[in-house]
């Protein structure tokens, strides 16, 4: 979703509306305006679809004032609908809220505001935000920007919320994880979800962090933490044109796309995990009791999370998996019926391999899920459920965040599975959840800046080899796959991947002094063989470069090259292991000098067989 604000001598629908179009990438199925008129009046004005609905209609009809906020939206909960568009008003009309993001403990207030004499007229956790603040307005009295953080100061979840009141000429904003920028005019602020809404406007910035909270007013801007104590943020001058905004300020969008998994991860994961019971709440209609075996069936990058999804279902909800890369599944007359789950996984939702394999997978009776990230592409139109990842668009052709969420999702339907057949016991999937939950942390600790100049360093070190080979096992045996794949896509180099204890069965002949083998060694099970493996690579002077757990020193002898990756739990270390092979590719294909956001021969999705 995007957000704009606007405070100053501008009519404000002409920049909030030129704002929005700059964040239409964001995803749109609606949009909605409220402006502050003269004398305190606020006029909202919403449509479904795309912004083009709502621009011609203001156009038709403008609403006159300087101070206003404008949202796009791409509905996560909710139909696209006129009611459910952003911003929503309270019951008097004098408070408009736009909101980002979840408020996860929504039914309990709502409840408790209902029994205080609120009436809610929509469905989303959103509106819960605009009674609250209206509540605790009327206590303050009159301050919205304590309204607004004794409000926040109630809810869980995430968010970036903007809000205005009729009686005050000023803006109240704040935000965890939904990005937030603000914008430093002349008379006049600027509040957005992404500085290219704002670069038309002005190039003095300031980079909200999570737990800010803002108020700006014409000539200037107020920045807390959520407790209310005064935090100092720096004005940052923005040199960026605007392809290089696009890219928020970063070299390509597959290195933008790697930098926002700690928030793509936050967002799959959200509202879907209670930690408490031990549940996992997925919002499908899928009766988790009508199929007795699951394929999964996917290309590319896809088929790797695929992969991961298949171990994962088995080992916690014991149901017979098989994968297929969707260009064989439909040519293979498979053995499908009604008691059979397919789950296709896709991040565009449009690769034609894919589609056709549901549909073959629809013929044979099958029950079919989607686990995808584009809204509304063609494989969503024709499954019977989708679990949306929710990463936000992607870019770049080599996919990054889109498959850590896939990976993720893979998890939560797993453990969703487990226990709904009971195979999960409660312990054992409050420890998952708690897991799962570390993700975005631990993927943000394995961008930290060390980090990623140690993986630069050995991937520019071995950037002349002319083949690479990735071992892993167990769970991890598909993130080699997916980091020799990776690499390929984008450096040109040669790469294969196999499961480690596979290797002497074959490709241990092409091992010689000149071949670096990435072997992912972390924490598991499985870690002594891996291990052992290891040292066979070592005995044929391969050169090894061992992915280890941090504070893993022992193991470090065997290597040539480590990198450490932060500590996880091994049903969810794919995730983070993930991150070092995409940096690993990416600096390797940077230091040959290689486009990477667009390798040659490649396409985002193929929509050809
Ligand atoms: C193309 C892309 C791959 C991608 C695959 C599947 O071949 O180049 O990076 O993994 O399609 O795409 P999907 O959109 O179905 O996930």
């Amino acid at each position: 979703c995007g957000i704009v604000g606007y405070i100053g001598g501008r009519q404000a629908q002409d920049v909030l509306i030129s704002g929005l179009a700059k964040l239409e990438y964001r995803g749109y199925d609606s949009a909605g305006v409220a402006i502050r008129e003269q004398g305190g009046v606020i006029d909202v004005r919403k449509k479904a679809g795309k912004l083009v609905n709502l621009a011609s209609e203001l156009q038709a009809t403008p609403l006159p004032g300087t101070l206003g906020i404008g949202h796009t939206r791409w509905a996560t909960h909710g139909l696209p609908n006129d009611t459910n568009a952003h911003p929503h008003a309270s019951e008097d009309g004098r408070i408009v809220i736009i909101h980002n993001g979840i408020i996860e403990n929504y039914l309990p207030l709502k409840a408790e505001l209902i029994a205080r004499g609120h009436e809610f007229r929509s469905e989303t956790d959103s509106e819960v935000l605009v009674h609250l603040i209206e509540e605790k307005y009327a206590g303050t009295p009159g301050d919205l920007y304590e309204a607004v953080r004794l409000a926040l100061g109630e809810v869980r979840g995430a968010y970036g919320i903007v809000v205005t009141h009729a009686d005050h000429r000023e803006i109240v904003a704040a935000r965890t994880v939904s990005p937030m920028v603000m914008g430093v005019g002349e008379g006049e602020m600027f509040l957005a979800s992404d500085v290219p809404a704002l670069l038309p406007y002005t190039r003095e910035m300031v980079f909200l962090h999570d737990g800010d909270m803002v108020v700006l007013h014409d000539d200037g801007f107020r920045v807390t933490d959520l407790a209310g104590n005064a935090v100092q943020r720096q004005i940052e001058h923005i040199d960026w044109d605007a392809e290089a905004a696009e890219k928020g300020g970063y070299d390509s969008y597959m290195l933008k796309e790697i930098y926002e998994q700690p928030t793509a991860l936050t967002n799959t994961l959200i509202g879907r995990l209670h930690d408490d019971t031990g549940e996992v709440n997925l919002d499908i209609g899928l009766d988790p009791a009508s199929f007795k075996r699951i394929s999964i069936i996917a290309c590319g990058t896809a088929y790797y999370a695929g992969m991961v999804g298949e171990y994962l279902i088995e080992q916690l909800a014991r149901i017979p998996v098989d994968i297929d890369v969707a260009s064989e599944y439909r040519y293979r007359d498979p053995l499908v019926s009604e008691q059979t789950l397919a789950i296709v996984v896709s991040q565009s939702g449009e690769t034609i391999d894919t589609l056709e394999a549901l549909r073959e997978a629809k013929k044979g009776g099958a029950r079919t899920l989607g686990i995808i990230n584009a809204k509304g592409s063609s494989i969503t139109r024709e499954v019977d459920d989708t679990l949306y990842i929710h990463a936000g668009p992607e870019i770049g052709v080599a996919s990054t965040k889109a498959y850590t969420s896939m990976v993720s999702a893979m998890l939560l339907l797993a453990l969703w599975l487990g226990r709904a057949r009971g195979t999960l016991g409660g312990e054992q999937a409050r420890e998952l959840l708690h897991a799962a939950r570390e993700l975005p942390r631990l993927v943000e600790a394995a961008l930290a800046p060390e980090r990623v100049a140690r993986i630069q360093e050995i991937a520019e070190k071995y950037a002349h080899a002319s083949d690479y080979l990735f071992l892993g096992r167990g769970v991890n045996s598909p993130t080699a796959y997916e980091g020799a794949l990776k690499l390929k896509e984008i450096s040109y180099i040669h790469a294969e991947a196999y499961p480690a204890g596979e290797m002497k069965h074959g490709p241990i002949a092409l091992i010689d002094e000149d071949l670096p083998v990435v072997v992912v060694a972390t924490e598991s099970r499985l870690l002594e063989k891996t291990i052992s493996n290891v040292q066979e690579v070592r005995a044929r002077k391969g050169k090894v470069i061992a992915l280890l757990s941090d504070g893993d020193t022992e193991n470090a002898q065997h290597a040539d090259d480590v990198i450490y990756v932060p500590r996880a739990h091994e049903m969810v270390s794919p995730v983070v292991n993930a991150v070092a092979m995409q940096l690993l590719a990416y600096f390797t294909a940077t230091a040959l000098g290689k486009d990477v956001d667009k390798p040659r021969n490649l396409a985002k999705s193929v929509t050809v067989e």
